[in-house]
């Protein structure tokens, strides 16, 4: 059991590591981002230095600080760029597993959980596009094995796709940009990152169904290598310095990144205005020492933004976008197809979507809003799309909160399980005289309405010939009755309405405790104002252990009644043949059957009136309390096939909630990665 919860976005570009604690309680209730080297944000990279004969791994801006001054005397390299679907990933698998262990090590996670790195869960990041099966899996396991035979082994390790993650963010953080309006719509979550494009689309508080996720390779490091190839343009001498030097690229791809966003920061009004965020980079090229400034013009940019784009796509089937058809598309080209696609797959799906958030660190680009706009717009003028104003901490703060919601939805969901194993069975059994009560009155009346009233018309009409047939007749009624969607839902509605108002008051008080205990937030919390929800459970009436010969019997015996007074009614309630009858009736049981069994029931037939007494005259008072009495003895035989149907059915729905709650974490396939 973890009580402190580490998100790690381990991105492309950048990494960011968020830290939530268990308890809303405690310090880090709410998620905040870890200082690795005083900042909350380290480009993802390392490199492996020599010293003194040793190797020393250094990550973040210091390695590429680093790199630059070893570089020069050829004793270090920085390996960067190294997100890639595990199958890929080769020898970077060793640069993926250091950088992962060393900035977990140098993260300022001070004090350490009491726990150690046993109380500690890390959930990592990864694209949309990544399958759970095959990407997902082995890239937790390779994971894991980075940080194999240290302390930190006794860490709970899981990958997360990443636009979940800021989907929960965007969902729980309080200063998100998403009013509680847009909060009860579907929400669209866009992360434009530097290897990725990630798309989730969910329905928060509703049925908290993901619709699905979605995405593509498209990355904003795409323009960090046109900035690149423009600054080597015309520079043959570093072009060849880099041939001969290959290991330089990642340093001077992390520098052209940099001036690209130096570019979008400055915004310059002068087209022909160089820009730079790097630092003059110095190289030997013909035994001399040359430098390089790595700029770029509104000129050259604009340019570029027409470049086609470099790398495959992969574009994840839901979006059924054809690659090939994206050949030869800019950047902004391919983005907007992939929108425009995303939105048809939600179409077609018979979805739809309130507002847009745009996530990412290349979502400063302005041109990622304006296309997202256009795209989504639900009509002339309207502009769904938001930014989240901190969108290089969304992805890590939201594993952080993953991790820490996954724990307690898994822990809720043992605990309301053990409650309703407990509480439930005494609670039902302690308040089952009321619903043997209602059962017994309602059922009286169906008997009434179903059974006798009808029979009593056709045995007017002449239609049987004997008893036997009458309670034969009775039989199949009561039979096709309970196996009717009618039967099912009677006990269904008189079951729930007992449960309402007899069961409900004192179990919620119970789970709202649990709710209070394990933090679970409103979208997933148990709803029980039903017992048996017929979406989830089959409740089944003919299987109830009722005993139906005495529902018969009370049929009958309302029937007998019934003939009676028919009778007595039309010989102007003079009691004249039906004495027997109404001894036999008084008596019921074995008197009743033979009493049935012997009528001569055409004769009867011809002494009913042309026109029956009304419902309160033949189903009076007296009837119907000889009748309840004899349904209310025949459900408490009953009673244990009733609870445990009752049970399951709860059973059935804590369930089918809990599910709803790893939905919204896993996914619809409910796949753990
Ligand atoms: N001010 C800015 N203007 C333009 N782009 C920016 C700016 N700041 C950051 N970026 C870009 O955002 C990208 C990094 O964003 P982010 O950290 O979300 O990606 P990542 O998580 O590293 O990548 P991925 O999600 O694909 O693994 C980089 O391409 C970076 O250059
Ligand atoms: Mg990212």
């Amino acid at each position: 059991m973890a009580n402190h919860h580490l998100g790690f976005d381990l991105g492309h570009a950048d990494t960011a590591i968020a830290l939530a604690s268990g308890r809303e309680t405690e310090r880090f209730a709410a998620p905040a981002n870890l200082e690795v080297q005083g900042q909350s944000i380290q480009p993802t990279a390392l490199a492996r230095i020599k010293r003194e004969g040793k190797e020393v791994l250094v990550v973040g801006g210091r390695a590429i600080r680093e790199v630059s001054k070893a570089q020069a005397q050829g004793n270090a390299a920085l390996k960067a760029a190294f997100k890639t679907r595990p199958k890929n990933l080769g020898a970077a698998t060793a640069d993926l597993q250091d950088f992962f262990r060393t900035m977990l090590e140098e993260a300022a996670f001070d004090p350490a959980p009491p726990e150690g790195w046993a109380g500690c869960s890390i959930a990592v990041g990864c694209p949309s596009s990544w399958s759970a099966e095959e990407d997902a899996r082995a890239y937790a396991e390779i994971l894991r094995e980075a940080l194999a035979g240290t302390d930190m082994a006794k860490a709970e390790v899981s990958v997360v796709p990443e636009s979940r993650a800021a989907l929960l963010q965007a969902i729980e953080n309080p200063n998100s940009p998403l009013t509680l309006e847009a909060r009860r719509e579907n929400i669209l979550v866009i992360d434009v990152g530097s290897s990725t494009l990630d798309m989730s689309l969910i329905a928060p508080e509703q049925k908290a169904s993901p619709l699905f996720d979605a995405g593509l390779d498209l990355g904003a490091s795409f323009f960090d290598r046109r900035v690149l190839d423009a600054a080597l343009a015309d520079r043959s001498d570093a072009r060849g310095f880099l041939e001969l030097n290959p290991h330089y690229r990642d340093l001077w791809l992390y520098y052209a990144r940099r001036t690209k966003e130096q570019f979008f920061i400055d915004a310059p009004h002068d087209d022909e205005e160089p820009i730079s965020g790097a630092p003059l980079q110095t190289f030997f090229a013909g035994g001399q020492r040359q430098s390089l400034t790595i700029d770029i013009t509104g000129e050259e940019f604009a340019t570029l933004r027409r470049a086609p784009y470099d790398r495959p796509l992969n574009p994840s089937p839901e979006l059924s976008l054809d690659p090939a058809a994206l050949q030869g598309m800019s950047w902004e080209e391919i983005y907007e197809a992939a929108l425009t696609a995303l939105r048809e797959a939600i179409a077609r799906r018979g979805s739809a979507y309130g507002r847009v958030l745009l996530a990412g660190g290349a979502s400063r680009m302005p041109f990622t809003e304006e296309i997202a706009q256009r795209v989504f717009a639900h009509g002339p003028g309207d502009t769904p799309v938001l930014r989240d104003p901190e969108p290089s901490h969304m992805v890590s703060r939201g594993l952080s909160r993953w991790s820490r919601r996954q724990e307690s939805v898994e822990r809720f969901a043992v605990a309301a399980r053990k409650l309703m194993k407990e509480r439930l069975p005494e609670l039902a059994s302690e308040n089952f005289e009321p619903l043997k009560d209602r059962l017994a009155t309602a059922l009286a009346g169906v008997i009434f309405d179903r059974f006798v009233e009808p029979v009593l018309q056709l045995w007017k009409d002449g239609a049987f010939r004997t008893g036997r047939d009458v309670r034969a007749e009775i039989e199949t009624r009561t039979a096709e009755w309970l196996a009717s969607e009618e039967g099912t839902d009677f006990f269904v509605r008189e079951i729930n309405a007992w449960w309402r108002e007899e069961v409900k008051h004192e179990l919620d008080r119970e789970l709202d405790k649990l709710h209070a205990a394990f933090d679970v937030s409103r979208d997933i919390q148990l709803n029980l104002g039903q017992a048996i929800d017929p979406a989830v459970f089959r409740f089944s009436a003919s299987s109830l252990d009722l005993p139906f010969e005495a529902v018969i019997q009370a049929a009958l015996l309302t029937l007998a009644f019934a003939v009676t007074i028919a009778i007595d009614a039309h010989f102007g309630f003079v009691p004249i043949t039906t004495g027997a009858l109404a001894a036999a009736v008084a008596v019921g049981g074995k008197p009743l059957r033979a009493w049935i069994a012997r009528i001569d029931v055409p004769a009867f037939a011809r002494r009913l009136p042309d026109r029956l007494p009304g419902r309160e005259q033949l189903f009076d008072a007296r009837v119907r309390a000889r009748v309840e009495k004899q349904l209310g003895q025949s459900v408490e035989k009953a009673r244990r096939s009733i609870l445990d149907q009752i049970e399951a059915a709860v059973a059935a729905s804590v369930t089918q909630q809990t599910k709803r709650a790893r939905v919204l974490l896993h996914g619809e396939d409910g796949n753990a990665r």
